[in-house]
């Protein structure tokens, strides 16, 4: 594993290093998603995961794959991406590195994160499942994409709304990204997660307080952190009753997250989790080059909105769908670098 520490110090605003830092803080404290370590996924089932996948979205017309996407089949996807193309994986967390290593088991993949708790456990799981080790590195993506040179590939999921400058680490992925190359992303709905980010307000002073010189998991104070770990195992018995204290909308809302720690604390407990706006993002990726080839989310009212299933339905529908606070999951967007920008 490289670690790339002085990243955060580069940073040009004080601000923004010391945001990043009270992220890191939180992940060293809860990495995520941290399922259980002997869980293996199955390649198959995340198919959409592939980088052929989007490979294949995004060049349809000189791909060698000439069906329905439905009916891809890992071997076309495998097909579609070569196995020197290389990967790069933004925000990486505990799992996804596996994820990559399972769907993709020659490939070389990068996989970056400011956590380094959650490297240690990526790595972790790579050598109980006696895979290919996958290069991890610490530090803020931004930089270190800087410095790794350019990618076939980026997924980046659920990452760039907790950025305090999301439109910067856009930037910094689209240009490692080779020209035809693609991007997988992965951002919240804005309006999607306003009870979650209702709690996460009774924070903020908590947040507040937390000063430069604790941000550092090694050097916050005990006491700060067994009181994040109080609140979260508070979460957790909230959680485990609420089936059973008669509020079937909010036991139904708050499925999703199931007893996991770490997802709990991700919803209610995270320091920095922004309403990004889609609308915005949209904008950003096409002044940086990038070009939109796929999305999916679902509406209340709509159903799924999917430009493979339902190329009728517009991106501007998913945007006035999310601008209305209609969207109930998160959105998932594909892009194609474009240019040489
Ligand atoms: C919500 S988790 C998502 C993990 C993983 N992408 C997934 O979907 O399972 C966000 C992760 O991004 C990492 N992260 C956030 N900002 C980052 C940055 N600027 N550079 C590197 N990692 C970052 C956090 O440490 C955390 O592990």
């Amino acid at each position: 594993m490289r670690s790339d520490e002085n990243s955060l110090s580069d940073k040009s605003t004080h601000s923004a290093a010391f945001f990043l830092d009270r992220m890191q803080f939180f992940y060293e404290l809860f990495p995520y998603p941290n399922r259980p370590f002997f869980l293996r996924p199955d390649p198959k089932g995340s198919i959409e995961a592939h980088a052929g996948y989007a490979h294949i979205l995004a060049n349809s017309e000189t791909s060698p794959f000439r069906g329905n996407i439905d009916d891809l089949q890992l071997r076309d996807a495998r097909h579609a991406f070569p196995v020197n193309k290389r990967i790069a994986l933004v925000g990486c967390g505990t799992d996804e590195p596996l994820l990559f290593r399972t769907l993709h088991p020659h490939n070389p993949i990068v996989a970056i994160d400011l956590s380094h708790r959650s490297l240690l456990r990526a790595e972790k799981k790579i050598r109980w499942h006696r895979l290919k080790p996958v290069m991890l590195i610490h530090g803020d993506a931004e930089s270190v994409l800087k410095q790794e040179g350019v990618f076939d590939h980026i997924q980046c999921f659920g990452v760039l709304h907790h950025q305090p400058e999301p439109r910067s680490l856009l930037e910094a992925m689209s240009k490692a990204l080779k020209s035809n190359g693609t991007l997988r992303l992965m951002i919240y709905s804005a309006k999607g997660r306003q009870l979650e980010r209702g709690l996460q307000r009774r924070f903020h002073n908590f947040w507040q307080s937390l000063t430069s010189e604790h941000s550092e998991s090694t050097s916050a104070p005990l006491a700060t952190r067994l009181h994040l770990k109080w609140v979260a195992f508070k979460l957790f018995l909230w959680r485990l009753c609420l089936p059973m204290l008669g509020s079937g909308a909010k036991s139904k809302r708050f499925r999703y997250i199931g007893l996991s720690r770490a997802r709990l604390a991700d919803a209610f407990l995270h320091p920095s989790d922004h309403a990004l706006s889609l609308r915005d993002t949209l904008k950003w990726a096409s002044q940086c080059g990038l070009e939109l080839v796929a999305y999916k989310a679902k509406s209340y009212d709509l159903g799924w909105l999917n430009v493979q299933s339902h190329p009728q339905i517009s991106i501007q529908t998913l945007v006035d769908e999310e601008e209305r606070g209609n969207i109930s999951t998160n959105i998932v967007l594909v892009f194609k670098k474009v240019g040489n920008a």
